[in-house]
């Protein structure tokens, strides 16, 4: 009977998974196919229509010609006798003097401009000496002073936002223009989207892109065959990527059925087609014994220009979820750290792609695109790429080619040298820079609290940005302007009365969280998007400080498993921060003193994993490592879905290149504190890992790091859970909610990793990209018992997704502090302080 009853259900429960995955199917069926408004194909010159082995269909030039605005001689060139690939190229329109085409945009929004050139042998004119100039809606330069040698085909991508787009050719001096075919053909909105990161400094979003125009460089199907036109699902073409591997030995070609290929929702195949996805190169000898090396691909590009990058992977070679990470570089720079294909698409065989922006000034020669494993001891080697395309950004000018505009202003000005060098100092120096102001700053605490914001001082550092963005811009404009264009990487700038408003005027009931720094408020904007304010209180020096430190901590970084910031407020003397709303709160509330539900082992692997990910991304992923020096539980927050994100990079360091550590005075909070740290004064990346070890034994024991309340042994979790690791006893004093929901092997691999952790010398102890893997390690564990306890049918005792009941937890625990400053007044009176000089410890 109750067998006969889950079969209902299971079938029921497919009955529902069938339709919900009829509609994707349906959904995704119909945005293959997208029927371009405006398609215009022009075989120039030709009396008579083509068509192109890949069904497409160019008209004729007597057609044409009711695009054309031009006077003078109509001069049609054709070469039969030419053994050409496409029949387009054996005809050409000759113009010896300017001339337009002009295409009526029944749509506006993105339109791709395929130009085909070649130079048709004749005797009046000697094609292949032109130069000419080609220059699309009156201002973008397509092509400057160009003069085609063989079949060359140009492809741009611009959003039309008039009713005509004109596409204007003229001649140098007394050369002809010509063209043999052109392409007008609208593309769908998503093709490029609005928000982009800048591949550096990470975590920069660049703004504007629907304004910005591209021209196709490369566009590889990485592993595959050569798609043409005709198989594409935007009539692109997609090359092989043979000729740019080096070396080609370090790849293997891999390849799957393009229909098994699936995309996320939101996705498309006009992104890329399945092809794409289906093909991908791995590592030549991911399973040799030195696996430690890139895949490299190697482009030549012009460093005049920026340009978007977009890498398209998807999981063809895994057996089952979460076998791969791997890291992406792009011109020498992480672009994505520890890229783990299986979260951010949870399949197998799922597209996915992303964009990164890069500045000349990242802009090298060769120009490499790497992929490469995660440097582990552990874990599978591998790392994939399925697709590459590279677009070039107009400069300043709205140039696609060569420094002038089309109203002959140079991109370069007069004085390239200072711009540039300004440039670089920006990316490099801008936070050395942002130091020593500050240090300045702090000095003069009077003297900030009459100037009035902080942008007094982020404004002289920002403006060498703006200019560099803007080079031909001589001066700043308005100072709020230049500030405000200047600080993208800073999230948006929010006025102190949008932000009142969004916390009913600082509304003590929206207070969330209360730090050394000042309050943090629940506040919503206008659009409904809730956001953490985080208001500083200027009085306090520490706050000040922690404040700078942070804004630079955010500037660079941006990650899933980190806080982001949305933005700020410096107005009226106001230190203001707004960051995303993380619904769930705090990690710690969820384990004690709260009473809120219990959570189980698997969401607690999954936070841990989330967190420690974070973490690893801090000490590796930025281009110097940075410390977070305060890891707790309090400062692992959780969104609405659960997913854990480090927050609080108020004591955060930056480790300079090389360096192993930085000497510092000892800061961070009782119970979580490195004792090797606390005897050297010497902080490393190990000392984070010190304190997460203190909180995954937190998660499996359900109580604070520093309990004063309990008997003297019991204070510090630490000491007190090692004590019974040794025993081997430690499962008599975990969670009791736990128990009998835990696979013992799960748990076992989970303590071997905070034991690690807590190792007395920084060197015994793991990485965090160790910790990691183990932690993961621990969650395939206790999956694997689930689905061994699915397929038996008769159920066990161990969890399963379902809520559990509310916490039972009989122990004596007394209500944690949340403030970190109540937390040292604590110590000083229990006397149990861990380390002997509790004075030296800076109030966290
Ligand atoms: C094209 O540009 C206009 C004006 O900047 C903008 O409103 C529009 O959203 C852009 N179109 C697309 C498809 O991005
Ligand atoms: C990989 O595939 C490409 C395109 O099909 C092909 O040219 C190349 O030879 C293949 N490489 C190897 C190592 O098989
Ligand atoms: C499209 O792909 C099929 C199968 O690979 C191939 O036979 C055909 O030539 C391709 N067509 C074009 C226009 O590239
Ligand atoms: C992979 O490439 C990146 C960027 O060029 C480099 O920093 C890293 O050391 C390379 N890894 C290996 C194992 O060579
Ligand atoms: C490209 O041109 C547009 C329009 O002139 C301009 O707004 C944009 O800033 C240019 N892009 C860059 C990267 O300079
Ligand atoms: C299911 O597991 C239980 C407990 O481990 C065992 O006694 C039982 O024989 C198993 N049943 C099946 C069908 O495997």
């Amino acid at each position: 009977m109750k067998n006969l009853n889950k079969i209902i259900i299971t079938s029921t429960f497919m009955a529902i998974l069938l339709l919900l995955l009829s509609i994707t199917v349906s959904v995704s069926a119909k945005s293959d196919t997208f029927k371009p408004p405006d398609n215009y194909l022009i075989d120039c010159g030709s009396s008579s229509q083509t068509t192109l082995p890949d069904r497409r269909t160019f008209s004729s030039d007597s057609t044409s010609s009711q695009y054309l605005q031009y006077h003078g001689r109509q001069i049609n060139l054709a070469d039969q006798s030419a053994d050409l690939p496409l029949p387009i190229y054996k005809s050409a329109k000759v113009f010896d003097s300017k001339a337009t085409y002009s295409f009526h945009v029944s749509k506006t929004g993105w339109h791709w401009i395929r130009l085909h050139f070649f130079p048709v042998k004749n005797k009046e004119f000697k094609l292949q000496e032109t130069k000419f100039t080609v220059i699309a809606g009156e201002t973008l330069v397509l092509l400057h002073e160009y003069t085609p040698k063989g079949i060359e085909i140009r492809e741009y991508l611009t959003n039309v936002t008039t009713p005509n787009l004109n596409i204007m050719f003229s001649g140098e001096k007394d050369s002809p223009a010509f063209v043999n075919a052109i392409e007008v053909v609208s593309a769908p909105d998503m093709v490029i989207t609005e928000h982009i990161d800048a591949l550096f400094p990470v975590g920069k979003k660049i703004d504007g892109i629907t304004k910005f125009s591209f021209q196709k460089m490369y566009r590889l199907n990485v592993g595959g065959a050569v798609i043409g036109p005709g198989n594409d699902t935007l009539g692109r073409n997609w090359d092989s990527d043979q000729k740019f591997l080096k070396p080609q030995s370090a790849a293997k070609n891999i390849s799957i059925a393009p229909n098994v290929v699936t995309y996320l929702e939101g996705g498309s195949p006009l992104i890329a087609p399945p092809t794409v996805y289906a093909s991908a190169v791995e590592m030549g000898t991911s399973d040799t014994i030195a696996p430690n090396f890139n895949v490299t691909w190697q482009f030549d590009l012009d460093h005049s220009y920026p340009y978007l990058i977009r890498l398209h992977f998807c999981d063809i070679v895994s057996k089952s979820l979460n076998e791969l990470y791997f890291n992406v570089y792009v011109g020498g720079k992480i672009a994505i750290s520890a890229l783990d294909l299986s979260t951010v698409t949870n399949g197998l065989s799922v597209a996915y792609y992303k964009d990164l922006f890069v500045e000349p000034s990242m802009v090298s020669s060769p120009f490499l695109i790497q992929v490469g494993p995660l440097n582990e001891p552990m874990g599978t080697k591998n790392a994939i790429l399925n697709g590459v395309e590279i677009l070039r950004v107009n400069n300043s000018v709205n140039s696609l080619d060569g420094e002038f505009g089309a109203d002959g202003r140079s991109a370069t000005g007069p004085s390239r040298g200072t711009v540039a060098a300004v440039g670089f100092a920006m990316m490099f120096g801008a936070f050395a820079g942002l130091g020593a102001m500050a240090v300045k700053w702090q000095k003069r605490p009077q003297d900030w609290q009459k100037k009035n914001s902080f942008s007094s001082w982020l404004l002289p550092l920002h403006a060498g940005d703006a200019s560099f963005l803007a080079s031909t811009k001589t001066s700043l404009g308005s100072k709020k302007s230049a500030f405000h264009s200047s600080t993208m990487g800073l999230g948006r700038y929010l006025s102190f009365a949008e932000l009142q408003e969004a916390t009913k005027i600082w509304d003590s009931n929206s207070v969330i969280g209360v730090g050394g720094f000042g309050n943090v408020y629940l506040g919503v904007l206008e659009d409904g998007t809730k956001v953490a304010v985080k208001r500083g209180n200027p009085q306090s020096e520490q706050g000040i400080h922690e404040f700078q430190t942070e804004l630079q901590m955010l500037s660079k970084l941006r990650h899933r498993h980190l806080v982001s910031l949305i933005g700020y407020c410096d107005e009226n003397a106001e230190m203001i921060l707004v960051y995303e709303y993380m619904e769930h709160g705090p990690m710690r509330d969820h384990l004690y003193g709260k009473g809120l539900p219990v959570i189980s082992w698997k969401q607690r692997l999954e936070i841990c994993i989330g967190a420690a990910r974070g973490l690893h991304y801090l000490h590796t992923g930025a281009a110097t490592a940075i410390i977070h020096r305060d890891v707790k539980s309090t400062n692992i927050l959780l969104d609405e879905s659960f997913v854990a994100k480090m927050a609080d990079f108020g004591l955060s360091k930056d480790v300079g290149m090389g360096e192993a550590h930085v000497s510092t005075a000892v800061k961070g909070s009782f119970g979580y504190l490195d004792p090797e740290y606390f005897r050297k004064q010497q902080l490393t990346d190990k000392s984070d890992v010190y304190s997460f070890g203190v909180v995954l034994l937190e998660v499996l024991c359900a109580r604070p790091a520093i309990d004063p309340a309990l008997p003297r042994e019991q204070v510090n979790l630490a000491e007190w859970a090692m004590k019974w690791k040794r025993k081997g006893l430690l499962d008599k004093i975990i969670d009791p909610n736990l128990v009998g929901r835990i696979n013992p092997e799960s748990m076992d691999k989970f303590v071997e990793a905070a034991e690690k952790c807590l190792s007395n010398y920084g060197v015994d102890r793991p990485t965090m990209g160790d910790v990691l893997w183990n932690l993961e390690y621990a969650l395939q564990l206790q999956d694997q018992e689930k689905t061994e306890e699915g397929s038996n049918g008769t159920g066990s005792t161990l969890e399963n997704d379902a809520p559990l009941a509310p916490a039972v937890d009989n122990r004596p625990v007394t209500t944690p502090s949340q403030n970190p400053a109540e937390v040292q007044v604590i110590e000083d009176h229990s006397g149990t302080a861990m380390f002997a000089h509790p004075a030296n410890l800076n109030g966290r």
